[in-house]
């Protein structure tokens, strides 16, 4: 495909029945994000954020041979060297943190290639559904990168210290089962059944009460990341939140009169 016809590599949103689907745009280049593309991907969170009508976020790559192929190597001569080096890792910080934090429960759906950034991204997500297909690896060793201390998060809240560093030290690739075998992905499928199942497990979750799982990410977050945390009144707000709400009162009304709950995040 020429230049002049190729499509502008970019993010796809789409909201569905309450599932923001965010679709990693670049087939050219399996989906590499470019610079605009990391700056972009804060901005959909934090309006999926403001959105109340947005119960779940999955991301996905665009097409069917990956979810992401990590950061766009073919701008970091212009954009990843010396003193922009920072500014760039500045930018991927912003984007991995705000997907983190995000206070919406999120999947990532994967689809062959998951390297790198795009691996990053995925962790970055509350949870990850792969086809068997898919193929892991953080290539920094291999490109003479750093990694991040601030990436070592998410990555060590999923897998454990070991495994980061067979990782980070070998760059390999590793596959679909393997990943499962280390706690990387929550569950492998077939190819042709990954969209069917990660749209069932998101409707799932978007039927059940928002602030339950808000005061749910929070805690499991806070504590994953400090076991020994012993100030626990921001997290025992959010519980608090839950019995106030009126969905505590819709949901035990639910169950009373045998009907599926409609749960309104208030
Ligand atoms: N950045 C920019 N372009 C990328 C890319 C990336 N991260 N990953 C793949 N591409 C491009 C390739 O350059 C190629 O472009 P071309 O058709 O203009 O030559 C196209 O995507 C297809 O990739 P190709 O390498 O031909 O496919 P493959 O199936 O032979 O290999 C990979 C796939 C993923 C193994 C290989 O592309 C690769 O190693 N990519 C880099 C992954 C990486 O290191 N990511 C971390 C970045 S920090």
């Amino acid at each position: 495909m020429s230049n002049s016809t190729k499509p502008l590599a970019g993010l796809r949103s789409d909201l569905r029945d309450g599932v923001l689907h965010i679709a990693i745009d670049n087939q050219a280049r399996l989906n590499a994000f470019t610079a605009a593309m990391w700056n972009e991907l804060p901005m959909l969170i934090r309006a999926a954020e403001a959105n109340d009508g947005v119960r779940v976020i999955v991301l996905k790559g665009a097409g069917d041979k990956a979810f992401s192929a990590g950061a766009d190597i073919s701008e970091f001569e212009q954009n990843r060297t010396a003193a922009s080096a920072s500014a760039y890792d500045h930018s991927n910080n912003v984007a991995f943190e705000t997907l983190a934090k995000s206070s919406k429960p999120t999947i990532a759906m994967i689809n062959g290639f998951c390297l790198g950034g795009g691996l990053e991204v995925a962790l970055c997500c509350d949870l990850r559904m792969a086809s068997s297909v898919s193929q892991f690896s953080v290539p920094a060793a291999k490109l003479g990168i750093g990694y991040n201390p601030r990436w070592m998060r998410p990555m060590l809240g999923v897998v454990s210290a070991a495994r980061a560093k067979e990782l980070l030290f070998t760059g390999r690739r590793f596959s679909a089962s393997e990943a499962a075998g280390m706690g990387l992905v929550n569950q492998v499928v077939q190819p042709h059944e990954l969209e069917a199942k990660t749209t069932a497990l998101a409707a799932e979750i978007a039927g059940n009460a928002p602030l339950s799982i808000l005061a749910a990410k929070r805690c499991v977050d806070a504590i994953a990341e400090n076991p020994g945390i012993s100030d626990l009144a921001h997290l025992d707000a959010l519980v608090d939140a839950c019995f106030a709400s009126a969905d505590y009162v819709e949901g035990r009304r639910a169950f009373m009169e045998k009907r599926k709950p409609t749960f309104r995040g208030k």
